[in-house]
Parts: C-alpha cells; sequence; structure tokens
C-alpha cells in the first residue's frame, strides 16, 4: 500500500514514516515546512535505508494539492498537517480555522476525485474539552476550550458528514493524548520552530541551556501534586498506532480510537523522570494557571488494544531518556 503522509516531516509525521516503511508501506511525503524542515526527510531516509518522494507543498493550495495526486499512484493517506499551539490558536484563530480546515477540504477533495477513500486523521485529546469520566473513552461527549480544539472537531465533523454521505469512505480518526520523546538515534524529536508551546520541548530547552527555566502553569489543580496531569504517551508507540490503523481498519466507516498510555503524570513527575534519567536538573518556576488548561486528561486505550491489538509499551523513562548525537 502507498501512503500520502501529510505533514510527514513534523514531530509524530516523521516517526510515522519511519515506522511505516519499517512495516514495508511504500510512503510519498508532503509538507510546506511552516512547522519543520527538510532535514527530517533526509534522516528518515538513512534511518530506514529507504526512498521516496517528497513534495513542498502548501496544502491549502488546492491547484498544487491537486497535481500531487495527478503524479504519485496512492492509496491512502495519513493527515499530519496542520497548526497545533493552542495558545497561538486563542491568538490567531483565521489562521488556524484557514490552514486545519481548508488543507483538509483539499486533500479530501483532491482523494475523492482519484476514487482513494482510505484516509487517516490526527486527532487530539482536546476534542474531549475538561473530562468529565476519566479514564476518557471514545464515546464520552465532545467540546472544545479554544479554537485549535474546534479545528479538530470540526475536522472529525466533516469527516463523519463525508462518510454519512458516501459509504465507501474507510476513515479512521486517532485522538492523540500527550506524544513525547524521540527516536532512538537521536535523530528525530519534537524541535519546533519557536518557543515551544509542549512540555517536554520546553524542558529540552531548558536541558541545552537555550532557555533559562521552565514555566509550570499553575500548582493548585485538584491533582496529586496540585500540577496538571496528563497521558504521555511515547512517539514511536503513537507512531506505531498508525501502523495498526492501517493493518487492521479495512472496512468502510468511521473508526475512532484513543492512543494513550491509560497513565497519568503530573508535570512534576515528568520533571523529575527528567532529571532522574539524564542526570540533571531542570528549574523551573510557578506561574498562574493558562487559560483553557484543564486538571486532568487520560486515555481510557482499551478499544485501540481490542481492535487494533495495539498497546503502548514504552515507559516515562524511555520517553524522557534525551539521546546526545
Ligand atoms: N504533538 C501533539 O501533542 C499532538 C497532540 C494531538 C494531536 N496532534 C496533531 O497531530 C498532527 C501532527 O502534530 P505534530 O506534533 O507532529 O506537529 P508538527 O507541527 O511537528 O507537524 C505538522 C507538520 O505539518 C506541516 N504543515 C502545517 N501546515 C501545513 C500545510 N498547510 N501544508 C503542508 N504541511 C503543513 C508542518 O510543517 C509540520 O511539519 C497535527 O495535526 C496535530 O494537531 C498533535
Amino acid at each position: 500500500m502507498r501512503i500520502l503522509v501529510t505533514g510527514g516531516a513534523g514531530y509524530i509525521g516523521s516517526h510515522t514514516c519511519v515506522q511505516l516503511l519499517e512495516a514495508g508501506y511504500e510512503i510519498v511525503v508532503a509538507d510546506d515546512l511552516s512547522n519543520s524542515s527538510e532535514t527530517a526527510i533526509h534522516y528518515i531516509k538513512g534511518i530506514t535505508g529507504k526512498e521516496f518522494p517528497f513534495y513542498p507543498v502548501d496544502l491549502k493550495d488546492r491547484e498544487r494539492t491537486e497535481q500531487l495526486f495527478e503524479l504519485e499512484p496512492i492509496d491512502g493517506v495519513i493527515h499530519f498537517a496542520g497548526y497545533k499551539a493552542v495558545g497561538e490558536s486563542v491568538e490567531r484563530p483565521l489562521m488556524y480555522y484557514e490552514n486545519n480546515l481548508v488543507s483538509t477540504m483539499n486533500v479530501l477533495q483532491a482523494m475523492r476525485k482519484r476514487g482513494i477513500f482510505h484516509f487517516v486523521f490526527s486527532s487530539s485529546a482536546t476534542v474531549y474539552g475538561d473530562p468529565e469520566i476519566l479514564p476518557i473513552p471514545e464515546e464520552a461527549p465532545l467540546s472544545a476550550t479554544n479554537p485549535y480544539g474546534c479545528t479538530k472537531l470540526m475536522n472529525e465533523q466533516m469527516l463523519k458528514d463525508l462518510y454519512q454521505s458516501d459509504n465507501r469512505w474507510n476513515i479512521t480518526l486517532l485522538r492523540y493524548f500527550n506524544p513525547i520523546g524521540g527516536h532512538p538515534t537521536g535523530l528525530l524529536a519534537d524541535n519546533p520552530n519557536g518557543i515551544p508551546n509542549n512540555l517536554m520541548p520546553y524542558i529540552i530547552r531548558v536541558y541545552e541551556n537555550k532557555l533559562d527555566q521552565l514555566h509550570v502553569y499553575g500548582n493548585d489543580y485538584p491533582t496529586p501534586d496540585g500540577t496538571g496531569v496528563r497521558d504521555y504517551i511515547h512517539v514511536i508507540d503513537l507512531a506505531d498506532g498508525h501502523v495498526a490503523a492501517l493493518d487492521r481498519m479495512k472496512e468502510p466507516g468511521v473508526h475512532i480510537f484513543n492512543l494513550g498510555t491509560g497513565t497519568g503524570y503530573s508535570v512534576l513527575e515528568v520533571v523529575r523522570a527528567f532529571e532522574n534519567v539524564n542526570k540533571c536538573r531542570i528549574p523551573y518556576v510557578i506561574d498562574p494557571r493558562r487559560a483553557g488548561d484543564i486538571a486532568m486528561c487520560y486515555a481510557d486505550p482499551s478499544k485501540a488494544e481490542r481492535e487494533l491489538g495495539w498497546k503502548a509499551r514504552r515507559s516515562l523513562e524511555e520517553m524522557c531518556k534525551v539521546v546526545l548525537i
């Protein structure tokens, strides 16, 4: 099977490209490099020893997106491309709505034109809003607390509507919890352009002395140590979830899965694990809570285990280990 990986130069996309190639899939990558660099493409090829076409295409450009499908035979798409910073989405909502919705629509239009109906979408635990039930099952109520979350919900709705209109579509919505960690070679990691929005790349910038200290937003949440609790998952486990979804989800429909470990760790637990495993100190300061942040969020991942035969395997220590190259 030949898979178009949009956003394949990005953090989760690049790790997924490696796992797909190692599982025997052929890939084509499209990424406008707005939050990544072409180095990731070279590293994917170096790690796997396999070649594949790369297109530096902005998927908001409908014509260029359609050209890509004319040039390359494609059987299915994993759609990672999108913007992901919650804070930035609050400041620049139109930029988020435009990029995260228009690029999905262009890809879907191009697929429909060419009779390709196999689509895997990068959704997020953010679609559960402030969850009422923990661990969170897939059928929990959905809501959004910021424009980024709204784009994920809208994309999910668009995909459900699409299947209702034409039941040849085979759509998988993968709701990721909090991916961290990197490839054991040290070549691929979460290395966003600019100041990181997520915990682990921020910790790593402090570790590398590129930032002075970590900002911990709130220590008065109703959690064991007062800091927010999240379901951190190793990015390679997450990448393997995509391979499992392609392997198993052969029937048309809208298939929805949580990809998480089922265990929650607090911000301070992650900081301590990072310090222990890398033998270092991470200075931090406690700041006020960030608007829109929630106290606790962790998955019930049992559906993915039952139906995809997939389960996260790597420990928090493995997620925190920095590989020096
Ligand atoms: N990292 C997380 O914590 C997390 C959690 C839940 C969901 N997600 C979703 O998973 C997907 C991948 O996330 P990531 O962490 O790898 O982010 P990332 O920013 O590292 O990767 C996204 C990639 O998409 C590319 N891109 C963005 N807009 C594009 C466009 N219009 N055309 C072509 N390429 C474009 C970027 O250059 C980048 O390489 C995103 O959709 C994100 O919302 C991420």
